[in-house]
């Protein structure tokens, strides 16, 4: 499975969006990824739909949105009228998972759920076959460059099993934490996208920084 690295803008610099967006495109990033905070679902606040759709046309790359809001239905259409390519929401929000996927297909965009690293992992089981993508978080949401916490290496191989024992082919995401030295531990576990933000923003050399991730 080719290992696809997905750019979090969280840690990138807001006063130089589309420079930075140069840069993401020249170094070999795959997709853009997006985080929505609403400050009730994690402790903090970050950006929404006014702010993906002026950005949108500056970008080449296909947009990976991770709500992290309690109530992400209410938000798809708005999302997807914003420009957004692939939407992943929580699993502890509490809404009907099933209703919340199907209205993400339905506007012609691939859905993810997400756990937070205290989730079971295996309360998605029931719903590979809706989906695209499962973004194990390997950090608790809500900030930028926080250490990534190993204990979600096994929700990784686990899930990657239960996905070839239901002959599922799955995206498996991995988000916080992520750099050169992380990368192979996760890959190894049987992740195959890769967000990183603060590695890959700050690094002088992002291109070498993805290849670094891909090694
Ligand atoms: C955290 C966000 C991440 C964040 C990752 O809640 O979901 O996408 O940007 O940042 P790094 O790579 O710096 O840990
Ligand atoms: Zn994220």
């Amino acid at each position: 499975m080719k290992t696809k690295v997905s750019a979090s803008i969280l840690s990138a610099d807001f006063g130089n969006l589309e420079r930075e967006f140069r840069r993401a495109e020249a170094s070999g990033c795959d997709m853009v990824h997006f985080d929505v905070m609403d400050g009730h679902f994690v402790p903090n606040l970050s950006y929404g739909v006014p702010v993906l759709k002026s950005i949108r046309k500056y970008c080449s790359l296909p947009f990976d949105v991770h709500l992290m809001i309690t109530d992400p239905l209410k938000f798809i259409d708005a999302f997807a009228d914003a420009g957004a390519d692939h939407i992943t929401f929580h699993q502890e929000v509490g809404s009907d998972p099933e209703e919340v996927i199907a209205k993400i297909r339905s506007r012609g965009l691939t859905a993810g759920i997400s756990v937070k690293p205290k989730t079971p992992v295996e309360l998605v089981y029931p719903l590979l076959k809706q989906l695209d993508m499962v973004l194990i978080m390997t950090v608790e949401p809500g900030f930028g460059g926080q250490g990534f916490i190993p204990e979600t290496l096994e929700k990784i191989s686990a899930l990657r099993s239960e996905a070839q024992r239901q002959g599922v082919e799955l995206d498996i995401e991995v988000d916080g934490g992520i750099g050169f030295n992380t990368s192979p531990k996760v890959r190894h576990a049987g992740a195959n996208v890769l967000v990183s933000g603060s590695y890959l923003f700050k690094a002088d050399d992002m291109a070498a920084a993805v290849a670094s991730m891909r090694r």
